[in-house]
C-alpha cells in the first residue's frame, strides 16, 4: 500500500463503504474513518481486508494519511453533521486542502460552506452522488460543484469511480461524472435529479394501478408489460426494476401486494417542489408526486374516506391491447413533460445564482449510474447540444414530435383514469401542464380582472405596451388609486 492515501472517506454507512471499495477497486489508496472507531476496524478487518485502505483512529491521523493537497470526502448524515466534521476537520487542514460532500445535501448549504471555506482558503466541493448502494459500489453517477480549483484534484478519482456510458465507438468509456458549476449547483443538480426520481416514480406507480384496478391485469401479466416496455423507449432503470418487482413472489404471491401503500420520502422531492415555488418555475409533476406520497400517507383517512366518498368502481370494457399502448404513451410524454419542467428549473436556478448550465452535460451524468438513468437521456443530452438555450424541451423537435404523436393515447389514458375514479395525478398534471404552456391565450386576463377588481392590483393590457399598467374603478365605489405593482 502507498505510504500516503490518495484520499480520505469520513462515515461508513453503506454508502460511504461501498465507494471507498470502488476507489480502492480503481487503484487509489483510501484512508477510512468513522466517528466511533469499532466501525473503522470492522471494516478494515472485514470489507476492505487485503484492499488499499487503512482506517484512522481520529480526525488527526485521518488528515496526516493524506497527500497533499488533502482530499477528504463527507459521506455522513446531511445537515448539522457535515457542519460538525467540517468544523473538526478545519484545524488539522492547510490552504488548498478540499472537503467534498457526497451526501444529499442543501444546495443552500453548499453555497453557505463553498463561501465560508474559501475564506479560509479551502476547497469546498457538494458533490451529488446518485446510484444507491451498487451504485456507490460499482459506478455511480457523481455531480460535483463548488470550488472549481479543486475539480483538477478528484477529477482523476471521481471519474475513475463512476458509472460509464458508451462512446460512439460502443465502448464504456464515458464517465457519468463531470464538473457541474460552482457553490451548490452540484447539490441543486442532484436534488432535481431526486425530484425527476419521485415524478418518474410516480408515473410508474400510476401505469401499475391502472392496469391492476382498472384492467385487472395480474402480476405477471404487469411484469410482462413492463419488461416491454423497457425495451422501448421507456427503457430505464427504473421501470426494469419496477418488472423485477412484480415478478417477485412470497409463498406463491407478489410480495408487492403485501406492501403497505404508505410512501415514505427523506425531502428531496420536497426541496425541488419547495424551490420551484421560490423560483416561480412551474414544476407541477413534481409537486403532484409528493403530493402523491403525501396523500399515501394518510392511509387511516383514506381507508375511512373509502367507504363514505362516492365515485365510479373502475371497469374496464375496451380493448386491452390498445389501452396499454395509450398508458405507454401517456407514460412518455408525461416523462417527456416532467423533465422538461425540470430542466426549466435548471435554467432559472443558473440565473438566480449566476451558474453556468451545461444542460447536455447535465444529461450525460444522468445517463449511467443514477437512478433515473435511462436511454431517453441520450435525446436530451442531443436537444441541449443542439440549442444549448432551449427554453423547454418540448420546444425541441425530436420532443415536439415525440408528445404531438403521443397526444391522442395521453388524453385517453387521462380521460379513461377521470372517468372511471382513479388517480392520476402525475399523468394529468403533466397533460394540463402541457395543454397550459400551449395556450396563447390563458384565463390569466380575468383573474388580473379580478386582483384589481378587489385590491385595486392594476394590470396590464393586451393593446397597450408591456410594463404599463391600468386600474379601473370597477364598482364606481372604489377610488382611482391603485396599489403598487410587484412580483414575487
Ligand atoms: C439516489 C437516490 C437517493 C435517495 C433515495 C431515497 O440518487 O441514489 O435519489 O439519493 O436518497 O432514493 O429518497 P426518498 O427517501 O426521498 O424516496
Amino acid at each position: 500500500m502507498k505510504k500516503t492515501s490518495d484520499i480520505g472517506v469520513v462515515g461508513l454507512a453503506v454508502m460511504g463503504e461501498n465507494l471507498i471499495l470502488n476507489m480502492a477497486s480503481k487503484g487509489f489508496t483510501v484512508t477510512a474513518y468513522n466517528r466511533s472507531y469499532n466501525k473503522v476496524e470492522n471494516f478494515i478487518n472485514g470489507r476492505a481486508a487485503g484492499k488499499s485502505i487503512r482506517g484512522a483512529d481520529s480526525i488527526e491521523n485521518l488528515v496526516a494519511s493524506l497527500e497533499t493537497p488533502r482530499k477528504i470526502m463527507l459521506m455522513v448524515k446531511s445537515g448539522q453533521p457535515v457542519d460538525d466534521f467540517i468544523e473538526q476537520l478545519i484545524p488539522h487542514l492547510s490552504k488548498g486542502d478540499i472537503i467534498i460532500d457526497g451526501g444529499n445535501s442543501q444546495f443552500e448549504d453548499s453555497n453557505r460552506r463553498t463561501k465560508s471555506l474559501a475564506a479560509q482558503g479551502l476547497l469546498y466541493v457538494g458533490s451529488g452522488v446518485s446510484g444507491g448502494e451498487e451504485g456507490a459500489l460499482l459506478g455511480p453517477s457523481i455531480m460535483p460543484g463548488g470550488a472549481k480549483e479543486a475539480w483538477p484534484h478528484l477529477k482523476p478519482i471521481f471519474q475513475a469511480i463512476s458509472a460509464k456510458v458508451a462512446d460512439e465507438n460502443g465502448d464504456l468509456t464515458v464517465p457519468c461524472c463531470d464538473w457541474v458549476g460552482s457553490d451548490g449547483s452540484g447539490h441543486f443538480v442532484k436534488m432535481v435529479h431526486n425530484g425527476i426520481e419521485y415524478g418518474d416514480m410516480q408515473l410508474i406507480c400510476e401505469a401499475y394501478i391502472l392496469m391492476r384496478d382498472l384492467l385487472g391485469m395480474s402480476g405477471d401479466e404487469m411484469q410482462a408489460v413492463f419488461a416491454d416496455w423497457n425495451t422501448t423507449d421507456l427503457s430505464s432503470y427504473l421501470i426494469e426494476i419496477t418488472a423485477d418487482i412484480l415478478a417477485y413472489k412470497e409463498d406463491g404471491q407478489p410480495l408487492v401486494e403485501s406492501i403497505l401503500d404508505t410512501a415514505g420520502q427523506k425531502g428531496t422531492g420536497k426541496w425541488t417542489g419547495v424551490t420551484a415555488l421560490h423560483l416561480g418555475v412551474p414544476l407541477t409533476l413534481i409537486g403532484e408526486a409528493v403530493f402523491a406520497r403525501c396523500l399515501s400517507a394518510i392511509k387511516d383517512e383514506r381507508v375511512q374516506a373509502s367507504s363514505v366518498l362516492a365515485g365510479p368502481k373502475p371497469t374496464f370494457t375496451g380493448d386491452k391491447a390498445a389501452f396499454l399502448e395509450s398508458l405507454k404513451q401517456a407514460l412518455l410524454a408525461s416523462k417527456i413533460v416532467s423533465y422538461a419542467q425540470g430542466y426549466a428549473v435548471m435554467r432559472e436556478a443558473a440565473k438566480e445564482y449566476d451558474w453556468e448550465l451545461d444542460y447536455g452535460a447535465i444529461a450525460l451524468m444522468w445517463r449511467g449510474g443514477c437512478i433515473i438513468r435511462s436511454v431517453f437521456l441520450d435525446n436530451i443530452k442531443t436537444a441541449f447540444d443542439t440549442d444549448p438555450e432551449l427554453s423547454n424541451l418540448l420546444l425541441d423537435d425530436y420532443f415536439n414530435k415525440v408528445v404531438s404523436g403521443t397526444q391522442t393515447g395521453w388524453r385517453e389514458v387521462v380521460a379513461t383514469a377521470t372517468l372511471q375514479g382513479v388517480s392520476v395525478p402525475c399523468l394529468s398534471s403533466a397533460l394540463s401542464y402541457y395543454d397550459g404552456y400551449r395556450t396563447a391565450n390563458s384565463p390569466a386576463n380575468l383573474l388580473q380582472a379580478q386582483r384589481d377588481y378587489f385590491g385595486a392590483h392594476t394590470y396590464e393590457r393586451k393593446d397597450k405596451a408591456r410594463g404599463e399598467f391600468f386600474h379601473t374603478n370597477w364598482t364606481g365605489r372604489g377610488g382611482n388609486t391603485s396599489s403598487t405593482t410587484y412580483d414575487v
